[in-house]
């Protein structure tokens, strides 16, 4: 039987240069495709407000929710190692329910770590939860639940006082026992810098080619989310077509008559 992969793979994988690769899933029939296919880590994403839900932005997404698809992900995977996010409002008010809900991702969704946004902000965070022997990823950069104070999905670190900011959060992240950072909508230089500093992997959306791993949404590079087309993205399948046809095929089909026919019918 094949197990999931462990912090301990994830580690292995940094220390001899393989790159780490991660897409998000949200539900099992993602989750089976993408073990089949050998990814490394699944992210149960709150990007799942935006392109599963249909939100705006990923500040509506509930624990409920996200407990409810890091489910559906956990039984779809056998061998990646599993991340879910903690969505906005859970780790945000105070530790004891940071705590309590980075557990509830753990043992009522069955994930291996959890994942927040935030540098130095969230240190005391990120730590809080470490002690209580769970995997922390950190998240910084463009952080998608600071859309109100970015202003909007920006590029985060072009000027040489935010990228010095980043360097900053990057360090109190690992600092505080993060094992794992993603950094999101950075200019390449500043993550290949980030990159170099830490002894954590980096996993790069939209940050260039020196991270040590990579992460994109799914929904994303298979083409099934028209709402937004990041720079960064990279479409590897155009599955709406192929939705869109065997939708259509099959109206036309009820509508002459031509299915269901006798082989799919009961004798
Ligand atoms: O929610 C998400 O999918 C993410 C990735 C884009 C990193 O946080």
């Amino acid at each position: 039987m094949e197990k999931n992969k462990t912090v301990l793979d994830i580690q292995r994988m940094k220390a001899a240069g393989e790159k780490i690769t991660v897409l998000t899933a949200y539900d099992y029939p993602f989750a089976r495709l993408m073990d089949l296919a050998g990814i490394d880590m699944i992210l149960v994403g709150d990007s799942v407000g935006s392109v599963v839900s249909g939100y705006d932005n990923t500040l509506p997404v509930t624990m409920d929710e996200m407990i409810y698809h890091t489910r559906a992900v956990v039984r779809g995977s056998s061998s990646a190692f599993i991340i879910a996010d903690m969505p906005f409002l859970s780790y945000q008010i105070d530790l004891v329910e940071a705590r309590r809900n980075a557990g509830r991702l753990i043992k009522e969704g069955g994930a291996q770590a959890v994942k927040l946004e935030g540098g130095e902000n969230v240190a005391a965070t990120i730590r809080a939860i470490v002690d209580m022997d769970i995997p922390v990823v950190g998240h910084i950069g463009l952080t998608p639940q600071s859309i109100h104070r970015m202003g909007g999905y920006r590029v985060q670190g072009k000027e040489d006082e935010q990228a010095r900011q980043l360097l900053a959060d990057a360090r109190a992240v690992q600092e505080a026992g993060a094992f794992a950072l993603v950094l999101e909508g950075i200019p390449a230089p500043l993550a290949q810098l980030i990159t170099a500093e830490l002894d954590i992997p980096t996993i790069g959306i939209g940050a260039g080619a020196h991270c040590d791993g990579q992460v994109l949404v799914i929904h994303d590079i298979l083409g099934l989310c028209e709402k937004y087309s990041p720079k960064f993205v990279k479409r590897y399948a155009d599955v709406s077509a192929t939705i869109s046809q065997g939708i259509a095929d099959y109206i036309r089909e009820v509508k002459d008559g031509v299915f269901p026919g006798d082989e799919h019918s009961f004798k």
